[in-house]
């Protein structure tokens, strides 16, 4: 799924935080427990460098616990990375970041002065939120849509943590294209920038092969189809959405299904592993050189012609 964001805005993102990451002893990457991969930004890797990093999987409440522990594992595999499953609707498991923090920048020289954190996070992966239960506190939120210009923050958090909220605004992974389906399924890309029915075709394709239990206890169907459009018209005719002519409305159904999953009445489900989106990723890299291999070709054949014609 195609979405656009505005490269003058990405580029000014990219300086300021390249500019403060300097001064950052660990970044805080927040990230949406179901789509750990999708929810990241793909400047930070990058410019975080080797600074230590926290990768915060917010929102475990709606992720399937086992998925969760794969990316926890997967995640750590990388030297200077911590990955912590939260959930705001659990403050104390919030808490846990602060002595994790601390263990990370050990061997930063930062017993005589203050620990310098930056937190980071698309839109609606629930950094707000954090920041408030971090801080006690209300804070306000501003310049989350692109182009808007953000205030510094700096909230301590304790007696030796700072906390920064990053400057600019982060935008999701365009790439591959199966990313921009679970954004938009989730709730990370604003309803007006895609056709529900595209995002439910996806979705019940990926829940029937996955979570066919899931489909079952929430919407009595026996058995759950494995096919997209099979799976939407069952859940279409057990909930009642139904048009003229007593036939499936599409619209309807799709709307229900992806609001039911983003509020959990689905139960925990997660979007993705490490394993999908390693294949995910390679097929998207093989689209990408058999595209770039047609234009050469075009291209040459374009210059072939008009030299023959000169
Ligand atoms: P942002 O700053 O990253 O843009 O996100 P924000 O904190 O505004 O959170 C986005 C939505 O996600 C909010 O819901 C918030 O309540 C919800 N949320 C945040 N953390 C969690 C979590 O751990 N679990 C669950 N289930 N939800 C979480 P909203 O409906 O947009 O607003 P509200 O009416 O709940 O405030």
């Amino acid at each position: 799924m195609a979405i656009n964001w505005f490269p003058g805005h990405m580029h000014k993102a990219r300086k300021d935080i390249a500019r403060i990451m300097s001064e950052v002893d660990v970044v805080i990457e927040v990230l949406d427990a179901r789509i750990p991969y999708s929810s990241e930004n793909p400047l930070v890797p990058n410019l975080r460098g080797t600074t230590p990093c926290i990768k915060l999987l917010n929102k475990a409440d709606l992720a399937d616990p086992e998925i969760t522990s794969v990316w926890v594992r997967h995640m750590e595999k990388e030297q200077g990375v911590k990955a912590l499953p939260v959930s705001a609707r659990q403050p104390a498991q919030i808490r846990q970041l602060l002595p994790m923090c601390r263990e990370l920048v050990a061997d930063r020289n930062t017993e005589a002065r203050n620990i310098q954190a930056m937190i980071m996070g698309i839109p609606n992966v629930g950094k707000s939120t954090l920041i408030n239960l971090l801080s006690g506190r209300k804070i306000a939120k501003t310049g989350d849509e692109a182009g808007v210009t953000k205030a510094q923050q700096r909230i301590r958090l304790d007696e030796r943590i700072v906390l920064t909220d990053t400057p600019g605004f982060l935008w999701p992974k365009l790439t591959p294209p199966e990313c921009g389906y679970r954004l938009a399924a989730t709730g990370a890309i604003k309803d007006t920038a895609f056709a529900y029915d595209d995002v439910a075709m996806f979705l019940a394709g990926y829940l029937g092969k996955r979570y066919p239990q899931a489909v079952q206890g929430r919407y009595g169907i026996d058995p759950v189809p494995d096919e997209d459009v099979a799976l939407l018209e069952a859940v279409g005719r057990a909930r009642a959405c139904l048009g003229r002519g007593g036939h499936v409305d599409f619209d309807k159904v799709s709307a229900l299904l992806v609001n039911e999953l983003r509020s959990g009445l689905l139960g925990p489900i997660s979007l993705e592993t490490p394993d999908m989106i390693e294949k995910e990723v390679a097929d998207a890299q093989r689209a990408a050189e058999i595209k770039a291999q047609q234009k050469a070709e075009r291209d040459a054949a374009r210059r072939a012609r008009a030299r023959k014609n000169r």
